[in-house]
């Protein structure tokens, strides 16, 4: 099956979110990796937890509480970069292939979405930081549901806005649970594996693994 609706993961994915911290690496000082390693799994851990106990804070509020949790645990670190690293934030750079490959999908004449856990706000400002606010038909930010992924309630926005059964959408994401996710809800699923993980979830498998967005449009 050809797809025509291509469905992408915003953070991880689409924008690299170590941009931020290597931007501001010699300020923060040797331990920069460890602190936005310890940034992404806490902001990661803080949208799970708020979504099981049933509460809603936005992505924002979660990355800059994750950032201040990064830093408490790596005294290290340089505290006065905090404002340049969460400005950094707003307009990160997006991998290289990105532009070219969704540029291609839409000649084919695919409709391209992202679907986010980032609010609206950050969303935009990373869409139009990298020039992709062209391309894009839609921008899905869990901020219309205030559940975050993996909650099915998230991949249902795009289902039911473009009115289309789970497996006519091809989701991308380089969040192996994500994927998982995305598997359960019935997407047809492609795992961009940027940085050679082992593989998990073993029962939601992907059906397809990619090093990077590069072939995606040869996959269909
Ligand atoms: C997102 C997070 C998972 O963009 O990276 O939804």
């Amino acid at each position: 099956m050809r797809h025509t609706a291509f469905v992408f993961d915003a953070y991880g994915t689409l924008f690299d979110v170590h941009a931020a911290v290597r931007r501001h690496a010699d300020a923060v000082g040797p331990d920069a990796q460890l602190l936005s390693e310890i940034w992404r799994a806490k902001q990661l851990e803080y949208s799970w937890v708020r979504t099981l106990m049933g509460d809603f804070a936005d992505f924002w509020q979660l990355t800059e509480q994750a950032l201040d949790f990064a830093y408490a645990k790596v005294p290290s670190a340089d505290g006065a970069q905090r404002q340049n690293l969460l400005d950094a934030y707003w307009k990160l750079d997006c991998y290289p292939e990105v532009p070219a490959v969704l540029k291609g999908l839409k000649e084919d004449g695919a409709r391209l979405a992202i679907l986010s856990n980032g609010s609206r706000a950050m969303l935009d400002a990373a869409v139009k930081s990298a020039g992709l606010d062209l391309v894009l038909d839609d921008v899905f930010s869990v901020d219309d549901i205030k559940r975050f992924k993996t909650d099915p309630g998230v991949y249902d926005m795009v289902t039911t806005a473009w009115r289309l059964y789970p497996d006519a959408v091809s989701f991308q994401s380089s969040n192996r649970w994500d994927i998982a996710g995305a598997t359960r809800f019935g997407f047809r699923t492609v795992w961009i594996n940027r940085s050679n993980q082992p593989d998990e979830y073993l029962d939601q498998p992907p059906a397809i693994i990619l090093p990077s967005l590069e072939s995606l449009r040869q996959v269909g």
